[in-house]
């Protein structure tokens, strides 16, 4: 194959041209349909993110009201799907729940076998509105507690906070400063041009599969803790700093040994070679939810100093190693009363608007071809057959 170009991890492959997120790595910057994060995240509803990177504008008062309406319409999940939680063992990854479970609802809601283009909005937003009923129901279920259904008078992130800390004998208050930080995070996440997760969406639905299985996919891709993964791993690695005394060299080395398969969590990034603008305001955010809720994580002291440490060393200067969004997401969603084995869970719910829209752009664009990579075959020549009597 004279043509063949070998690009491992495909470092400098461009596998299609889009209009939806615009990455500066070099100078730090990262714009959702032309409009900057950092006005995103400080000015809009996440719903109003997701329209956007749906439909390629931001939403006016009554696009949004009709968008709000669809994902009211669509809360629920069918009664059905609950019973599929009951057969998970009680550990289960809620990363696998969650993949299976959105990949189920193929069976339950087919209208996108008939015309998967012509029902996008409504398919959109069954998933956008059924992703976070699906997550919240699998953690009650994990902790034995009755389930709490969506209320259509709480917003979208609002709604999601009741489903997962209501009970029935202590009723959660949905303060808005916890609303607030929840919708900044979900908006941070919400696209990432093409990434590993959103390249596995774009990969099966290149071969003409459906949405749900494309984003279950997607989901499975995440789950990797070299991409959303990290922000548990992130979490799992400052507690393990915190228990060894703060021993920081002692991690710092185990990143630099080649022989040693550890890595700094939540440090580096395949586009970032200065830091990730997400990273930045979840950073600064950090201490105001903090104090707002009364919560002193000795984890974010760890996390500042590793930060520090990192930033001054030069294995890490010398190959652009920053903190990136993983890095203090973590100490957000802990603060909030996220179970760590959830982090990833809330990096899917951020990052779904963002699958679907770059679903929909593959599927739309007429140059769209199977994703069939090729390689560079280093196995045996061509060798003789030899029968299973005379195998030695
Ligand atoms: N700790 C120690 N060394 C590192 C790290 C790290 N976190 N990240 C990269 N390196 C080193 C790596 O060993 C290599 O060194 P050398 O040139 O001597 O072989 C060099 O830096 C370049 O790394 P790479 O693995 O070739 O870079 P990549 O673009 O293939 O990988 C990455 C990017 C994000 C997978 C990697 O930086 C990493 O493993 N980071 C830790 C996991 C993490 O935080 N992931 C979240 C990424 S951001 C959000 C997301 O996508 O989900």
């Amino acid at each position: 194959t004279g043509y063949t170009v070998f690009d491992t991890g495909y470092k400098n492959s461009a596998s299609c041209s889009s209009t939806i997120t615009f990455l500066d790595g070099k100078k730090g910057i990262l714009r959702y349909r032309g409009y900057a994060i950092e006005d995103l995240a400080e000015k809009c509803l996440f719903i109003e993110v997701a329209y956007l990177l749906l439909h390629n504008k931001l939403p006016n008062r009554e696009e949004l009201e009709s968008f709000r309406t669809l994902l009211e319409q669509h809360a629920l999940i069918h009664e059905d799907m609950i019973h599929f939680f009951d057969k998970f063992p009680p550990n289960a990854s809620p990363m696998s729940i969650l993949s299976v479970m959105v990949n189920s609802l193929h069976n339950f809601y087919p209208e996108m076998s008939a015309d998967p283009l012509e029902n996008i909005d409504m398919t959109a937003s069954r998933l956008i509105s059924k992703i976070r009923t699906i997550a919240a129901f699998s953690y009650k279920k994990s902790i034995g507690q009755p389930l709490v259904y969506p209320r259509n008078d709480l917003s979208y992130c609002g709604n999601f906070l009741n489903m997962m800390f209501n009970t029935p004998v202590r009723p959660y208050i949905v303060l808005p400063e916890v609303v607030a930080a929840l919708n900044k995070l979900l908006i941070l996440h919400a696209d990432h041009e093409q990434n590993c997760s959103t390249s596995a969406v774009r990969l099966v639905g290149s071969s003409g599969g459906n949405l749900y299985a494309s984003i279950s996919a997607g989901i499975n891709a995440l789950w990797g803790p070299l991409h959303g993964g990290a922000n548990e791993a992130v979490i799992q690695m400052l507690e393990a700093i915190h228990k060894d005394n703060n021993d920081y060299k002692k991690y710092i080395a185990k990143a630099k040994d080649k022989n040693d398969p550890f890595r700094l969590s939540g440090f580096g990034h395949r586009v970032y070679r200065t830091f990730d603008p997400r990273g930045k305001i979840i950073k600064d955010a950090c201490d105001g939810i903090l104090s707002v809720l009364n919560v002193q994580d000795p984890l974010l002291d760890i996390a500042r100093n590793l930060e520090e440490i990192v930033l001054n060393d030069d294995y890490f200067v010398s190959r652009n190693l920053y903190p990136n969004i993983d890095f203090y997401s973590g100490i957000i969603y802990r603060a909030l009363g996220i179970p760590t084995n959830m982090f990833t869970v809330m990096f899917a719910l951020g990052r779904l608007p963002g699958w679907i829209a770059q679903w929909r752009e593959m599927r739309e664009d007429k140059e769209t071809k199977i994703y069939r990579p090729r390689q560079i075959y280093i196995g045996f020549p061509a060798r003789k057959f030899v029968s299973l009597a005379e195998r030695s």
